[in-house]
């Protein structure tokens, strides 16, 4: 069994040691000995220490690579759209099986590379897309083939959860722990990507997709990053006994008109501490999944990283590898249910809304018909003296802090719009969302 390899960086680079170091082991759980073809990388003069391997087989004609005839399995650990997406598409249609880790293509035009692995009768696999190390795909279009999966909550990117979970820890606001983050290599040189919620967006797609048996791409993802989320937030998260996280939540909804659909979104939360979720601290991943039958269940474990990507990689080389000697293919693509995507100002959330208001009567009868006006209603008032949860305060101010029950997005965001602009409220100090029972 041979494969190319294309890309040969912090990932790569890892595929390369592990199929070095555990070749007897792999040759024997595929029924066959592996061999990496070649390497496709851009430059091939870059110092890649002591990689054991012929130096000999890399190369920078990646296509030139794919279309060889002694290639069985290509693995992609480029990543970006172009050319990833050429090459894929050229291995995929020639018959050949793929691996990638590219989280990016798949959430832009999965649709392209299943068709062409349906046209070839290649495999598609992708576990290392998303979360890493952590088994999280198979699972999801596998072993839970025979439930309904109602809801996927996950902390899927690394980065964002180290640098609230500085924030959390020290109080730091968002640039000083940005900064730790980036000292310490939790965070590129840019790491718009990853604050700004792009890269936990793609694996939310990914999720729901495989979850929902429907296409869902980056783009029907509402997408709120954590550069606004402040040490007032944190504060205030705090003193109601919880944490934020950057949450991508994927789950099924029933529309006005009665229909079944899903919403799926990558946001900043607010859950409590008591969540599965919350005690996943520095730079791990979990995923919590609910199911009609199986119940809860959690996954938790390394998001990122050399090595524990390579682990997610080798572990469809085997599977694919494994197809291929036996002549047969894994199921394709299911997207059967073709639920419509619901969008965010429909999906039910709820809101922790702390404000800085005058301290006079009347003022909580006025706050409170602003909920109601938009239909939201209130699960719970909090009153303090301004300061009391985290921020200054002017002496003649009051904190309010409020949090909602359920009410569409659209609904609980107009109620904030108003809020704002009353006389009354002096600062809205934080908006937050709510996940998990408060
Ligand atoms: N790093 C992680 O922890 C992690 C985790 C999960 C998923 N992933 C995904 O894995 C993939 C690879 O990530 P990485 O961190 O390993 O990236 P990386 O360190 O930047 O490595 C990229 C590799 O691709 C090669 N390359 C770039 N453009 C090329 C081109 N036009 N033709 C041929 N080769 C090209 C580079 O060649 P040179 O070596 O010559 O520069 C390098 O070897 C991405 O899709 C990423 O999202 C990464």
């Amino acid at each position: 069994m041979r494969l190319a390899l294309l890309g040969c960086g912090t990932v790569g680079a890892e595929v390369v040691r592990l199929l070095h170091e555990q070749s007897t082991d792999l040759a024997a759980r595929i029924g066959a000995p592996l061999e990496i073809a070649g390497i496709a990388v851009r430059r091939l003069g870059r110092d890649r220490g002591d990689l054991p391997v012929d130096p000999t087989i890399f190369t920078t004609d990646a296509l030139g690579l794919i279309k060889r005839d002694d290639v069985d399995v290509v693995v992609e650990v480029v990543g970006g759209i172009e050319p990833a997406r050429g090459w894929l598409v050229e291995a995929l249609r020639a018959g050949k099986s793929v691996v990638t880790a590219n989280k990016a293509l798949l959430a832009e035009d999965g649709v392209a590379l299943h068709e062409a692995a349906a046209e070839g009768g290649g495999d598609l696999y992708y576990e290392a897309s998303v979360a890493g190390a952590i088994p999280l795909l198979r699972p999801l279009r596998e072993s839970l083939h025979g439930d309904r999966i109602n809801r996927v909550t996950g902390i899927v990117n690394g980065t964002t959860n180290f640098i609230l979970s500085a924030m959390d820890a020290t109080g730091a606001g968002f640039a000083e722990a940005l900064e730790e983050a980036t000292e310490l290599g939790y965070a590129e040189a840019d790491p718009t990507a990853d604050v700004e919620g792009f890269d936990a967006a793609a694996k939310a797609a990914i999720l729901a997709s495989l979850a929902f048996h429907t296409r869902v791409g980056a783009a029907d993802v509402h997408r709120e990053g954590i550069t606004e989320v402040t040490a007032a937030d944190v504060a205030s998260a705090k003193a109601m006994g919880c944490t934020i996280k950057l949450l991508c939540i994927a789950a099924r909804a029933v529309d006005p008109a009665g229909r079944e659909t899903v919403n799926v979104r990558v946001h900043p939360a607010m859950i409590p501490l008591t969540h599965p979720l919350a005690s996943v601290g520095d730079a791990f991943n979990a995923v919590f999944v609910e199911a009609e039958a199986a119940g809860q269940l959690m996954f938790y474990g390394r998001g990122a990283g050399g090595a524990p990507t390579a682990s997610a990689v080798l572990g469809d080389v085997v599977a694919v590898a494994r197809n291929r000697l036996a002549g047969v293919r894994a199921a394709s693509e299911s997207a059967y249910a073709d639920l419509p995507v619901r969008p965010m100002g429909e999906a039910l959330t709820r809101y922790h809304v702390s404000l800085d208001v005058a301290d006079r009567p009347g003022v909580l009868a006025a706050v409170a018909g602003v909920f109601a006006r938009h239909e939201v209603s209130i699960a719970t008032v909090r009153q303090g003296s301004a300061g009391s949860t985290g921020t200054p305060g002017r002496g003649d101010d009051a904190e309010l802090v409020i949090v909602t029950h359920v009410a569409p997005d659209a609904a609980l965001a107009a109620t904030v719009r108003e809020l704002r602009g009353l006389a009354i409220v002096r600062s809205v100090t934080s908006v937050l969302r709510v996940e998990g029972g408060l």
